[in-house]
């Protein structure tokens, strides 16, 4: 299939039909927060999966890997597009997948619709880099094959190293409506091979390796493979939840990674009672799992309801039973489905999607939509908690780094604040509190409009192990130690990442109107001389155009 093929007037032609046609079916939320069509309908029970009539209207056309001309120079100049994040060059994207480091490079996936900027006709789009930072745009990896058994879809899954070869499992739907009728999706999770050590020519097989659920489990859902080698043997991973019984995630072995038996539920949630038909707005469906070690514990990862949760505790190698000690949130804002890999030095990198919070109508009209996270690094702390940091190397792309000189003198201090303030809404602001501090406050302001501030947070030493970012309490950590309290505020064209002194995360998007980004600045409500250190840099983008190319 020649997958730049598509003329320029086509993509035009495509982008407005669908803000002019498509009308409600396609609006999306993550998680099922607010129940809305589309892709919450095609989420809805079992493996019968419900969409708007997108997909199938999408899949005949040709595949648009770039933006005409036009878009490109109206998605280049729109302020609200990150400049340091990965985002694909136009259109709509979700989940992150199959992120692998293979042959010195870094490789992500994510699920990518090339025709607009609404969720429909997955694609895994590709890109890669030297470092996680800097990225560029590869041809589409994995398309919908007509007669295979991703037809209607190439939905999420995970990249492993078998051999030689990097190899995906993922999971394929086909559309198995009566014409006319609304589209009713039936998941399997599929397989495909790269034949080539840039990851660029993929070979998917047109049958799946696992057809359909166990029978006799009536399941909400059934997708998202996420394999693994243990010993001479590989395990999947697959999300999914029993009618009545709450969110599951079912476990599988094979010796060859194509003849899966299912042998037990790995994980199990119990029944939410929520009166949500949808099971991932109710919580019984747990949607892209993922399951590794870090040292002797395990960790689990799943999402569903709009959230991100962990489990860590231990796996029982014989029985392959996870037995789990621990639990969180893994991000507590706009953060969903994410998936981790091992980097060079061998450490967990997360990665997750970051949909957007405003109306289906202003994305799609703004021809874009989604963005992947920065890289976090994922650790435990001694007590098996979770522990979750922005990537070191990060640091590389700060420019002109401006600190406050810290004295005794509050008024002397709080001079200086007027003078420290990001540019078109792209840098850091890291500020470290002493935990023997009175309560303070720190607000994300437009400089030019400081009485409504983007992002509030604040840190009382009476609850020394959580930040109120947004009012949300975000794990700061156990008390006690006596060091800072870091909190630092990635803030990207309409995205802040918030990482609360490496253990809990809070990521927010902020829309503002007009061709131009605020210049933030920072206000602060109680005394300076509470901070032991705060600093603003600009950060470099990683491409000249907002395009990520
Ligand atoms: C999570 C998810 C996955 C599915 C994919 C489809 O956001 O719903 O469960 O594979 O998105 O795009």
């Amino acid at each position: 299939m020649d997958r730049t093929g598509a003329s320029h007037n086509h993509f035009l032609r495509l982008r407005h039909s669908h803000q002019t046609s498509a009308g409600a079916p396609l609006d999306y939320n993550p998680g099922g927060t607010r129940m809305t069509l589309n892709r919450r309908q095609f989420l809805h029970a079992g493996t019968t999966l419900a969409a708007g009539n997108l997909a199938r209207r999408l899949h005949s056309f040709a595949l648009a890997a770039v933006p005409a001309p036009t878009l490109a120079a109206e998605l280049a100049s729109d302020p609200r597009r990150p400049q340091f994040h990965l985002l694909p060059a136009a259109n709509w994207m979700n989940d992150p997948n199959g992120p692998i480091w293979w042959k010195g490079h870094y490789h992500m996936f994510h699920q990518y619709n090339p025709n607009a900027a609404v969720w429909g006709d997955m694609h895994w789009a590709h890109a890669v880099s030297p470092d996680m930072l800097h990225w560029r745009h590869l041809p589409i990896a994995l398309a919908p094959q007509p007669r295979g058994a991703d037809a209607a879809g190439c939905f999420t899954g995970t990249a492993i190293r078998d051999g030689d070869r990097v190899v995906v499992l993922y999971t394929g739907v086909i559309d198995t409506a009566a014409p006319g009728a609304p589209p009713a999706f039936k998941e399997s999770q599929c397989i495909a091979t790269a034949s080539d050590p840039d990851l660029i020519s993929w070979t998917q097989e047109p049958a799946p390796v696992i057809a359909a659920p166990p029978p006799g489990l009536n399941v909400t859902g059934f997708r998202d493979p996420v394999p693994w080698r243990q010993g001479d043997t590989w395990y999947l991973a697959v999300g999914s939840g029993i009618r009545g019984h709450g969110g599951a995630v079912l476990l599988y072995r094979s010796p060859d990674l194509r003849h899966w038996e299912y042998l037990h539920m790995l994980a199990q949630g119990s029944p939410t009672g929520s009166s949500a038909g949808d099971p991932v707005a109710s919580g019984d469906m747990w949607e892209c799992p993922d399951f590794f070690p870090i040292g002797d514990k395990h960790v689990l990862i799943y999402s569903t309801q709009g959230k991100t949760f962990w489990q860590t505790g231990t796996l029982d190698t014989d029985a392959m039973l996870f037995r789990s000690e621990r639990d969180g949130i893994l991000d507590y804002g706009s953060f969903y489905a994410p998936k981790t890999q091992l980097d060079a030095r061998g450490r967990h990198i997360l990665w997750g999607w970051i949909p957007e919070t405003r109306p289906q109508s202003e994305y799609s009209a703004a021809g874009w939509a989604g963005i992947m996270s920065l890289p976090r690094v994922l650790t435990l702390d001694p007590a098996g908690n979770l522990r979750i940091a922005l990537l070191p190397e990060f640091d590389q792309l700060g420019a002109t780094k401006r600190e406050l000189r810290l004295t005794g003198d509050d008024s002397q201090n709080r001079r200086q604040l007027p003078g420290i303030a990001i540019r078109g809404a792209c840098g850091e602001i890291v500020v470290s509190i002493d935990q023997a501090s009175e309560s303070i406050e720190v607000a994300l302001v437009s400089v030019e409009d400081p009485a409504k501030p983007w992002l509030t947070c604040r840190y009382d030493p009476a609850q020394p192990d959580i930040a109120l970012i947004d009012n949300q309490r975000v794990p700061t950590g156990p008390a006690g130690s006596r060091a800072p309290v870091e909190l630092r505020f990635v803030i990207d064209g309409s995205v802040i990442e918030c990482f609360a002194n490496g253990c809990g995360t809070l990521t927010k998007r902020f829309y503002y109107p007009g061709p131009t980004a605020p210049t933030l600045g920072i206000e602060i409500n109680g005394s300076l001389k509470n901070l032991s250190a705060l600093s603003v840099a600009q950060i470099k983008p990683i491409s000249a155009n907002r395009l990520t190319t």
